[in-house]
Formats: structure tokens, sequence, C-alpha cells
């Protein structure tokens, strides 16, 4: 049948600090992606660590090397002798997560229940972000910190509509010059979710089935900040010294490319960030079932396009074949971005697109990634390349009716894309109306992974896992890692807990309990190595 007449839109290309456009189908309907998503987390269940119970995964056997060992200089002196750790400390820390780790559940089930969707812009849901931001600034209240809720005004939609935002917390715990200052970033805004789209379980009710939780925002991002208030409350449930003070920026609009953080990011520069002494962000995902650190991410520019004929349904009898259908100049659309090979068709994309290193490519290489089992687990047949490094832009992608371009090279191409779309649509000779327009962008960030702040990641993922960290540069993005970078002139690092087939802001989005108890301990080993840094 003809579809309705307004046809849709694309969302966002992403690109790796520059950008190569890669396209990826939408997947198979959703009743016929649920059996087999089943299928794959059980049978990822059968092979990995996943009880809370069970051990650590164990070192994966035939790595070629540690990807901090490509680098000679990297770390290298410090890293020879580490101090031993203090094993009555920690061990009390982690003795006291593994006690409470039902509690440390049971408040990531209530923060689930909340449908913090920042991405749908209805006021329903922005009520339901102010529900989420007061019960965080609660949580932070209780740990003793001092917690400042700032407001970043209304946000501006495409269509003229203004809708209130959620505030930001800001929130510090101790300032004792002596102590070096961390600051986490984390947000408590989620994807949409419904059951309908393919879900097993109530998207907003987090149900444990075989050591996994299922819930939107499980692991995109509320279980992570969880952790890390959990991570400083073990502390001080112990009356053990904080040894950092720390400070915690918690927004709720992330998912929708973190409207005003930047700017009251910028504006605090010499206030609130003025001590901080460097940033940890646990908004992404191992590679694989290694732990991981994470120097890059990519970036993305999102884009709609929209083709309109008018603003009801046709009868496809009586209209099928006479009409210029709306999706199907949407498609031509699409199908002019990306050659059959997945490169960007729009002029000028590429100039704005770094190269990837060769020393980049040896470190890629040598991350704990198979990529028989990574597209095996992806449900999919043939990737585009056979590489471990992916090109740095890529679009467009598509999520069921929605299909996302992704072009991440910044400032966001949007001369570009307008003009090569206006002019493919003029080739089309349709008088349907079409419209391309940027909705946000998130620039690409690279960090110094020779600072001693990645020693103290790797120390404290080494004593949680027993493994060196893969060391990676992440497809997703995460808009304001480069603005904490550029306001602070501090070292950001990026400290995932979440396991590679988390399927954040898919259906069954899942945190498994093991990674939530453990990237707790890593968390609370983290501060403590922090401290031990030297200036
Ligand atoms: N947590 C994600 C980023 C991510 C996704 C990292 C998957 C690793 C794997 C973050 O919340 C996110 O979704 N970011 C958006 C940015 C956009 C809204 C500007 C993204 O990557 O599309
Ligand atoms: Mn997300």
């Amino acid at each position: 049948m003809t579809r309705p007449a307004p046809a849709v839109a694309a969302r966002g290309p992403r690109v790796l600090r520059g950008g190569v456009l890669s396209v990826t189908r939408s997947p198979a309907p959703a009743a016929r992606v649920l059996p087999q998503t089943l299928l794959a987390g059980v049978q990822a269940a059968e092979q990995g660590p996943r009880g809370f119970l069970a051990p650590p995964p164990p070192p994966l056997q035939g790595r070629p090397l540690s990807l901090l060992a490509l680098r000679p200089p990297l770390l290298q002196g410090a890293m020879s002798s580490p101090p031993p750790p203090p094993a009555g400390l920690v061990q009390k820390l982690f003795g006291y997560i593994d006690h409470h780790q039902d509690e440390f559940v049971q408040t990531l089930k209530e923060w689930v229940a909340i449908e913090s969707d920042s991405v749908r812009p209805v006021p329903r849901l922005r009520r339901e972000l102010l529900r989420m931001t007061a019960l965080a600034a609660a949580a932070l209240r209780r740990l003793g910190a001092r917690v400042d809720l700032v407001d970043v005004g209304s946000q501006q939609l495409p269509d003229g509509q203004t809708l209130p935002m959620p505030p930001v917390i800001l929130a510090e715990l101790g300032d004792e010059p002596r102590k070096p200052t961390v600051c986490f970033y984390g947000h408590l805004d989620v994807q949409p979710a419904a059951q309908a789209d393919g879900w097993l379980t109530a998207p907003f009710q987090l149900t444990e089935v075989d050591g996994k939780l299922y819930g939107r925002g499980a692991t995109d991002n509320k279980g992570p900040v969880l952790a890390w208030i959990h991570a400083v409350s073990a502390f001080r449930a112990l009356e053990e010294d904080l040894p950092v003070n720390v400070k915690f920026v918690l927004e709720g609009m992330e998912e929708a490319g973190s409207v005003g953080l930047e700017d009251l990011v910028r504006r605090e520069k010499d206030g609130f960030f003025a001590r901080v002494d460097c940033i940890v962000i646990s908004d992404n995902l191992w590679l694989s079932q290694r732990p991981a650190l994470v120097y890059g991410t990519r970036g993305n520019s999102y884009f709609t396009v929209e083709v309109r004929c008018r603003d009801q349904d046709f009868h496809s009898g009586t209209f099928g074949g006479i009409l210029h259908e709306p999706m199907a100049d949407l498609v031509a659309l699409l199908g002019s971005l990306t050659d059959a090979s997945g490169r960007i068709l729009v002029p000028g994309i590429y100039d704005h697109v770094a190269p990837v290193t060769e020393e980049e490519r040896e470190l890629h290489a040598a991350a704990d990634l198979d990529l028989a089992e990574f597209r095996r687990s992806a449900q999919v047949e043939r990737f585009l390349f056979d590489t471990k490094t992916k090109p740095p832009a890529s679009g467009p992608l598509c999520e069921r009716q929605h299909c996302r371009l992704s072009a991440a090279v910044s400032p966001p191409p949007v001369a570009q894309v307008t003009k090569y779309l206006t002019e493919k649509f003029a080739e089309l000779h349709s008088p349907n109306k079409c419209k391309v327009y940027l909705n946000h962008g998130g620039k690409p960030w690279v960090s110094d992974f020779n600072h001693p702040h990645y020693l103290a990641g790797r120390r404290a993922l080494k004593t949680v896992f027993g493994v060196e960290p893969d060391l990676t540069r992440e497809g997703g993005s995460i808009p304001v890692t480069l603005t904490f970078q550029e306001a602070t002139g501090k070292n950001v690092m990026l400290l995932p807990m979440g396991s590679a087939d988390d399927g954040a802001h898919s259906q069954n989005e899942k945190l498994n309990r093991y990674n939530y108890i453990e990237g707790t301990k890593m968390m609370a080993a983290y501060l403590h190595e922090v401290s031990q840094l030297k200036d």
C-alpha cells in the first residue's frame, strides 16, 4: 500500500574525527528479530562469566599482546614496578560491594522505572526527566555531597516549539587541597523504548534473567552512574577516608545532544571545574569480553531529511501508480548518500576527515576483538570491512523506520549535505516538498592515553579483572567529552563497565549483574589509584 504522505527522515551520520559514511540496513522486523536476540543472549550466557558468583573472565588465550605493550614509552617507568595494592582496603571495599549487591540492583530498578526519555519532545516525558533528576540529586545528597541543580533553559525544536529541559546536576564531595579532584560525568536520560518494539520484558521494569539485568538505561547510562555513586558510598559506609575529592556532572539531555551543557561547562571553567584534575566517563562499552580503556569517540552529525506530500494517508489502489510517492523520493535520496562499499558520496565530506594513522591501525589490530564472533553476535552475515579499524565516517544507519545518517565531521557538514540532497531531489522532478536539517551533532574526541590518568584506570582494571585492558576508540559518541577536555585542559578517560553485547539503544538493553558489581569495584579501585598518582 502507499505510505502516509509525510515520509520520514534520516538521523545522524557518525564519523570518527572526520568521516566516511557506511550503510547498514534496518534490522528485520521485531517479530523476526526477537527469538534470535534471545538465542544470542542465552548463548552468550553459556560462554561468558555471567552470574554474580562467577569468577572474573579469564585472560583470553592467544591474544598477541597488550595494546599498551605496543608503545614502549607509554607509562613504562611508572608501570614497571607498581606499588602493591593496599590489599586490606581494597578487599574491604570489594567485600562491601559484594555484600550490598542486591541493594544496588534494587536501586537500579528504581531508576530504570522512570521513563526519562529525552528524545521524544513531549511534556509528559520532560516531567519524568525532572523526577529522575530529583532522584539522582537525593542519592548524591545522601552521600553527603553538596548538590546544585543548574537551570540550562529551554530546548528549541526544529518545528518552532519550545520545551523546558531538566536542570544539570553539579555536585561535589570533599574539597581538600591535598587530594586530587576527580570529575565524573554521566547521563540520566534514555532512548525511547516500548514493549511493542520487540522487548521481551517490560522496558521500564528491570528484570533479571540469567544474571542479565534487562531494562532501558540499564547500561546506557543509569547503571554506570549508580556504580559511581555506590563506589563512593562504599568508602563512606566503611568510614574509610575518601582518597580523592569527587565532583559529579549529571545531565538529562545527552540522548538529545547534551543541549545546554556545553555552554554550562564553558561558563563554569573557572568555577565548578577550576580545581578538577581529571575527568572520567563511563558511558560506553567494552569491545569484547575484555575490559577496555577508551581514548576516543567518533562524533556524529544527526540530520533529518523529510519528504512531504500531504498530511494524510492515500489508498494504494486509488492512488498507487499515479502518485509521486514520498517514500520513493526518500529512498532515492538516502540511496544517493553512499555507494555500495559505504563510501560517502556527498562532495567535500572527506576533506574534513583525518586519516587513521598506522600507529592506530596497529593498536586496533592488537585489540581483543574476534570479528567472526562480533558478526555472529550482531546477527550479520558480512560486514563492509574485514578489519578492526573501521572507516572514520559512516552513514546512514537505519533503525526501524528511522534512518540515521552518519557523517560525524566537526563542525557538522550542514552546507554540503543540504546542497547535495537538494540537488538530488531536484533530479527526481517530484512535486513533493523536501526539507533537510541538522538535529544536532556530537563532536569527535581523542585523548592522550599516555597520560598517567590512564595508568590509574589500567591498574584499577587489573586489580579487579586480572587482565590488561584493550585500548580502543569508540564508535558511539558523547557530545560533551571534547568540551570537558577543552574547557578544563585536563585529561579525559572513558572507563566503561558495560559489555559489548549490552544493546544500548536497542530492544532488550541489559547490563550483566557481573559487570555492574565488578564495575562498581573497578570504580572504587580507580578512586584509590588516582590518589596514588604523583603530580
Ligand atoms: N552511551 C552512548 C554512546 C555509545 C553508544 C557508546 C554505544 C558506546 C556504544 C551515548 O549515550 C549516545 O547514545 N550517544 C549518541 C550521541 C548523540 C545523541 C549526539 C550517539 O552515539 O549516537
Ligand atoms: Mn545512548
